[in-house]
């Protein structure tokens, strides 16, 4: 598979590349399947459905991966919080984590088993999908995660959570080691039902100042690799922390793949991780608005990372409102520029 190749950073006949956010809204065979399935959570545990929408942007777009088709917000579902999501809210935990009360009704072995439908979609998916395409499994990360269990939703200041962060830290703690538990448990599942690189979204990352984000959330990260790397050194790991360029010095970890999130200058992670990791990343997604954008925006990182250790991908999610065209254009535009 050249994007597990590209990953260990093999010399691979061009750079592989695919979206997050590439099985969603924007294209209209996922809106018939989630139609037909009611609503996303219901599609989320629909194991056919989930199948189905994982592999069309393969077969649509010819990306060199595919991956999972799910949430990061399943997992505190299935600990035991009730998840909702609301069309101009996004996700909403209706009851959030306030306290140790509420803390011990999250439950860790028990979530692992309950996501028994993810690990099933990833056994139809991995029979379904052609041998060279890679299926990345995920998960948030535990500060991601945390932040919306104790804010209940998404938001703009993270008060809440910070207002733990500083005031509790020790709960924040027993929080994020739960979490943590039952990620372990849950990406060993994964890897055992067949995904062939795993990744770790932290989007949430940019809300905390540099000793937070080393001691809440990347120690946490870090731990989950050292874990899953002990029993699986075959299976790559890739480290998407979203807006900490300025901490790319003092960035370390049992890890394969930098995921190099769209402000923080390709260059600047080459300069100072390009030598440890493979870089995956970076472009700004709304260049896909237009093909000139995308011309400008796939030369200038080519230029930078040609022949070196590089997974092309945007530098966040794709919209939900951009041509299938534009999106198709791009993938093959990456494909042919960095071939050999
Ligand atoms: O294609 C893929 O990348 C795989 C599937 C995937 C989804 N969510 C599907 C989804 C992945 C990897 C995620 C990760 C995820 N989910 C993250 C981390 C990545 C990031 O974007 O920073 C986060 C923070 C979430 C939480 C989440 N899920 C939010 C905030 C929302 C609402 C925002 C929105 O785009 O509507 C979701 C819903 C969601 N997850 C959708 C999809 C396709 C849209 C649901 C729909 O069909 O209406």
């Amino acid at each position: 598979m050249i994007f597990v190749d590209a990953c260990f950073g093999k010399k691979t006949p061009y750079t592989p590349v695919w979206m997050m956010r590439q099985a969603g809204r924007y294209l209209p065979e996922y809106m018939k399947v989630r139609d037909e399935a009611g609503d996303f959570l219901s599609l989320c545990k629909d194991p056919q459905k989930a199948c189905e929408v994982t592999i069309q942007p393969v077969d649509i777009l010819g990306v060199d991966a595919a991956i999972l088709f799910s949430d990061i917000l399943v997992v505190p579902l299935e600990m035991g919080m009730k998840l909702e999501f609301l069309k101009d809210e996004g996700p909403v935990f209706s009851k959030p984590i306030l306290n140790y009360k509420d803390l011990d009704m999250l439950s860790v072995e028990e979530s692992a088993k309950k996501l028994e439908y993810v690990y099933e979609a990833i056994r139809l998916i991995r029979a379904k999908l052609s041998k060279d395409k890679a299926l990345i499994g995920f998960c948030g990360a535990p500060w991601t995660l945390a932040t919306y269990m104790i804010e209940g939703k998404g938001t703009k200041t993270y008060a809440k959570v910070k207002k733990v962060l500083y005031s509790e830290p020790d709960f924040l703690h027993a929080l994020l080691r739960k979490v943590t538990d039952a990620l372990k448990l849950y990406m060993q599942n994964q890897i055992e039902s067949g995904v062939n690189a795993i990744q770790i979204f932290d989007s949430w990352a940019s809300a905390l100042e540099e000793s937070a984000f080393f001691e809440f959330s990347w120690s946490y990260m870090k731990e989950l690799c050292d874990y899953l790397k002990a029993r699986y050194p075959h299976i790559p790991i890739i480290m998407f922390p979203k807006g900490v360029s300025g901490f790319l010095d003092k960035i370390d970890g049992n890890f394969d793949v930098f995921g190099v999130d769209w402000s923080t200058p390709i260059e600047l992670a080459k300069e100072k991780l390009g030598d440890k990791y493979v870089l995956q990343g970076n472009m700004e997604p709304t260049r896909l608005y237009s093909k000139e954008a995308i011309d400008i925006g796939v030369d200038k990182i080519v230029k930078v990372m040609k022949n070196r250790r590089h997974i092309f991908n945007l530098g966040h999610g794709i919209l939900p409102d951009i041509s299938v065209e534009n999106a198709k254009y791009f993938v093959r535009l990456v494909q042919e520029r960095t071939s050999i």
